[in-house]
C-alpha cells in the first residue's frame, strides 16, 4: 500500500504515521526527518536546506523532489507511508509522474485536518527525544519523568523551528502552498479527510478504518 499522509504542522502526522507503521509494516518516509538527519550529517543538502527549514519556508522543490525519490527507490516491496511529502501540487506532480513510469500510483490519502490554534499549542509543546526520536508533549503525551525520555532517559529537547513566531510562519506556508496538494489530490486520487483536533487513539481509528478497506480493496 502506499499512502500518503497530508496535514498542518502538528497535525499529528508523525504521531499517526508510526502507528500505522506498527499495525501494516509499511516503511514510514519522512521528507522533515531525513532533512533533519542530512542536517545532522552535515551534508550539501544539509546545508542549503537549513535556511529555508530555520525560517518556516519550503525547501525548494528540485532538492525535495530528487531526495524523496531517492528515499523511495530503496523501499522493500510492502508499501510506505509519505508523511510531509508531497507539500506543493508541484511536488505532487512530480510524485505522480515518476511512479506511473515504474505502473504505480498512490493507493490512498489521508488528510489531516486541524485548526491552527491547536496546532500552536501542539507544535509549541512538542519535546523530542535527540537519541531515540520518541515524539512528546509537555501536556498532552508526558513522558513519565519530567523532560527525560521514557525508553532513553535522555533530556528530551524542542525543535528550532517549534517557537511560536517559526511556527506562524509554516502555517502561513501550508495554508498557501500545502492545502492546494489536496484540490490536486481530490482530482488524481482517493482521499479521506480525517478530523484531527480529537483524541491520538480516536484518530488512529478513523485512519485504521480507511486503511483496513484500502487493504481489502488489494487484497
Ligand atoms: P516537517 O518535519 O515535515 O514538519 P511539519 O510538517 O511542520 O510537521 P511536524 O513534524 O511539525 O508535525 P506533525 O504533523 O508530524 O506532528 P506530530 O505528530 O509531531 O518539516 C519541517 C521543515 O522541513 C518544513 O518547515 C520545511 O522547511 C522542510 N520540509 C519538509 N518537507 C518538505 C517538503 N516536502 N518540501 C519542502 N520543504 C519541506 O505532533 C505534534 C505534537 O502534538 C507532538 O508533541 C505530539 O505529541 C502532539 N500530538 C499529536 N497528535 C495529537 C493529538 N491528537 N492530540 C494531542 N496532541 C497531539
Amino acid at each position: 500500500m502506499r499512502v500518503v499522509l497530508l496535514g498542518a504542522p502538528g497535525a499529528g502526522k508523525g504521531t499517526q504515521c508510526k502507528r500505522i507503521v506498527a499495525q501494516y509494516g509499511l516503511l514510514h518516509l519522512s521528507s522533515g526527518d531525513i532533512l533533519r538527519q542530512e542536517r545532522a550529517a552535515g551534508t550539501e543538502l544539509g546545508r542549503k536546506a537549513q535556511s529555508y527549514m530555520d525560517s518556516g519556508a519550503l525547501v525548494p522543490d528540485e532538492l525535495i523532489v530528487e531526495m524523496m525519490a531517492a528515499a523511495i527507490s530503496k523501499a522493500p516491496g510492502g508499501g510506505y507511508v509519505l508523511d510531509g511529502f508531497p507539500r506543493t501540487a508541484n511536488q505532487a506532480e512530480q510524485l505522480d509522474k515518476s511512479l506511473a513510469e515504474r505502473g504505480q500510483k498512490i493507493d490512498v490519502v489521508l488528510n489531516l485536518e486541524v485548526n491552527d490554534e491547536t496546532v500552536a499549542r501542539r507544535i509549541t509543546g512538542r519535546r523530542s527525544c535527540p537519541q531515540c526520536g520518541a515524539v512528546y508533549h509537555v501536556e498532552n503525551m508526558k513522558p513519565k519523568l519530567e523532560g527525560k525520555c521514557d525508553y532513553e532517559g535522555a533530556d528530551l529537547v524542542q525543535r528550532p523551528d517549534d517557537s511560536l513566531e517559526v511556527v506562524m510562519n509554516r502555517l502561513k506556508t501550508y495554508h498557501d502552498q500545502t492545502r492546494p496538494v489536496v484540490n490536486y489530490y481530490k482530482k488524481n486520487a482517493t482521499v479521506y479527510d480525517i478530523d484531527a483536533d480529537k483524541d491520538v487513539d480516536e484518530i488512529e481509528a478513523l485512519i485504521f478504518e480507511r486503511l483496513d478497506a484500502c487493504a481489502s480493496v488489494q487484497g
